[in-house]
């Protein structure tokens, strides 16, 4: 009888010890906060500057490291002009294979796990140098939250598009686009929903 009761003793224990470590191991994946902080980075393309802005305080609110990813010739505003069909980006983004070089700055990507990636809206998606700057170094692994700012349009099918410049194991994860700048600590409370 002793014996039984030791058994079933040791069975709670151990189930116990079990429903613990697993409990902890989610709380651990939960959130940018609960990170070290040292593996996240921050990178944006920003034309115009709106989205630089809003990547600077990401920066700060998740305390990673800020990555501007630079054409390797900068749009003009002539380039920018949406109304002219000709203009640089008019024929970038109805080009499915173009893909504008990009400086390559001093990035080594094996150094992060999560990447928040962020861009102005350019005809309801990301601008092709976003899928540049994708396909030039391996993510792998790797958690990408996108975010973007724009006239109006939301995200639309953008986390599936940019999905097709990544490994399969690469996880791109919808954010938000965030227009009106928000503050360091709005962003905070923004970056524990992933
Ligand atoms: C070529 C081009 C296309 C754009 N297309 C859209 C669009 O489809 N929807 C939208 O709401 N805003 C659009 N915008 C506006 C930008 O998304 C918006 O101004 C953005 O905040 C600019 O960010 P930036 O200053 O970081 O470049 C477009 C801007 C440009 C230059």
């Amino acid at each position: 009888m002793k014996k039984i009761l030791f058994i079933v003793l040791g069975i709670l224990i151990v189930s116990a010890g079990v429903v613990f470590a697993l409990q902890n191991k989610q709380t651990e994946n939960k959130g940018v906060t609960n990170m070290t902080n040292k593996n996240v980075l921050v990178a944006y393309f920003s034309a115009t500057g709106t989205t630089k802005r809003v990547a600077q305080n990401l920066a700060k609110a998740t305390g990673g490291d800020l990555y501007e990813i630079k054409p390797a010739k900068a749009y003009t505003s002539d380039d920018l002009n949406w109304h002219d069909e000709n203009s640089r980006s008019s024929v970038e983004m109805n080009d499915q294979k173009s893909r504008p070089e990009i400086t390559t700055g001093d990035l080594s990507i094996e150094n992060y796990d999560t990447i928040f990636l962020g861009f102005p809206i350019w005809w309801g998606t990301a601008p092709k140098v976003v899928h540049t700057f994708l396909e030039k170094y391996d993510f792998s692994g790797k958690k990408i939250i996108i975010f973007a700012t724009s006239g109006s349009s939301g995200l639309g099918n953008t986390a599936n598009t940019l999905k097709q410049s990544v490994s399969e194991t690469a996880t791109i994860i919808e954010g938000d686009v965030l227009n009106s700048n928000p503050p360091v600590e709005d962003l905070k409370q923004w970056i524990k929903k992933f």
